[in-house]
């Protein structure tokens, strides 16, 4: 194989209550990477689209490309790669822009080399990638878009992800209102110190939630939505989100929350008819208040990465 086209899907992290342990893939919309073998011996970017100009073009700076030189370090390869980007995702969004581009070219070189590692050993390349977007290692949503489904990081120190179960027609509504909150600013608001009541509620919900998606409970995961640590803090930044919260709960989703670190916010539905009325209510809303919006409907990728 000389040439390969992966495809790389948007995230939820957090799943509201999950703060930096819980994600899931989406099926859409997501980025592709055209990798290309070639003689150079050094890792180029050679095409970036849909970015207005705005992700650097420097190959270490870049997360596809970032991952891959990395990568091609772990197996003492000096292999020439020339590399495309195609963005088809908002980025600063809260969608994890930058883990769909780490995971599209993780994938893209593994295959290319002959899949000498397994999709989890790519994790830990992937969450580097994290770390040079936005200063973090977190694996909320590199794991999801390398496993797909629902994933959970149990640990970081030592790393241990568990992919769990997804409830079938479970569809989510996504919203991404058109304002910016760059993932590091999100992250330096947080308060470092978590009263134990809220504490104590924040890891019911966990466990409520995982719960409920081992066992198909729709109400349980709907119910166990809540997060009283994060949210109420990062949803200040996110004009309008009580009563989209409010509109979403009254036009039948199970929970609403905030995508990743915002400003997307995401609704789990029953099902996909659900989903896009959620979608439609509230994007009607934020329409009548001038804000412009990118909405998604989606059912729960399962698969993660793809070969296309
Ligand atoms: N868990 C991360 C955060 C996800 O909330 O900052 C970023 O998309």
């Amino acid at each position: 194989m000389k040439s390969i086209k992966v495809f790389a899907p948007a995230t939820v992290a957090n799943v509201s209550c999950g703060y930096d342990v819980l994600g899931f893939a989406v099926s859409q919309p997501g980025d592709e990477v055209v990798m290309h073998l070639n003689s150079s011996g050094k890792v180029s970017l050679d095409v970036i689209m849909g970015d207005e100009g705005r992700l650097p073009r420097d190959p270490a700076q870049n997360t596809a490309s970032a991952v891959v030189i990395n990568y091609l370090k772990h197996i003492g390869v000096a292999q020439g790669l020339s590399i495309e980007l195609y963005k088809k995702m908002p980025f600063g969004s809260g969608l994890g822009s930058s883990s769909a581009s780490a995971v599209a070219g993780l994938v893209a070189v593994n295959e290319l080399m002959g899949r000498p590692l397994t999709r989890e050993q790519l994790l830990p390349f992937a969450m580097e990638g994290e770390r040079l977007a936005c200063g973090y290692a977190h694996a909320d949503n590199v794991a999801p878009a390398l496993l797909g489904g629902l994933v959970l990081v149990r640990s970081y120190h030592p790393l241990d992800v568990v992919k769990l179960p997804v409830p079938e027609g479970l569809a989510c509504a996504l919203l991404y209102p058109h304002v910016e909150i760059p993932t590091k600013e999100a992250r330096s608001i947080i308060k470092s110190q978590v009263p134990i009541e809220d504490a104590v509620t924040q890891w019911g919900n966990v466990a409520g939630l995982v719960a409920g998606f081992c066992t198909g409970n729709l109400d349980l995961i709907g119910r166990s939505m809540q997060d009283v640590i994060i949210e109420p803090v990062r949803a200040m930044l996110i004009p309008y989100f009580y009563e989209m919260r409010q509109l979403a709960l009254d036009h039948q989703a199970l929970g609403f929350g905030i995508s990743g670190s915002g400003p997307s916010v995401f609704a789990l539905c029953r099902n996909e008819d659900a989903a896009k009325q959620v979608t439609q209510v509230l994007s009607g809303m934020l329409s009548e208040k001038n804000i412009g919006c990118d909405t998604f409907v989606s059912s729960i990728n399962l698969e993660g990465a793809i070969m296309c």
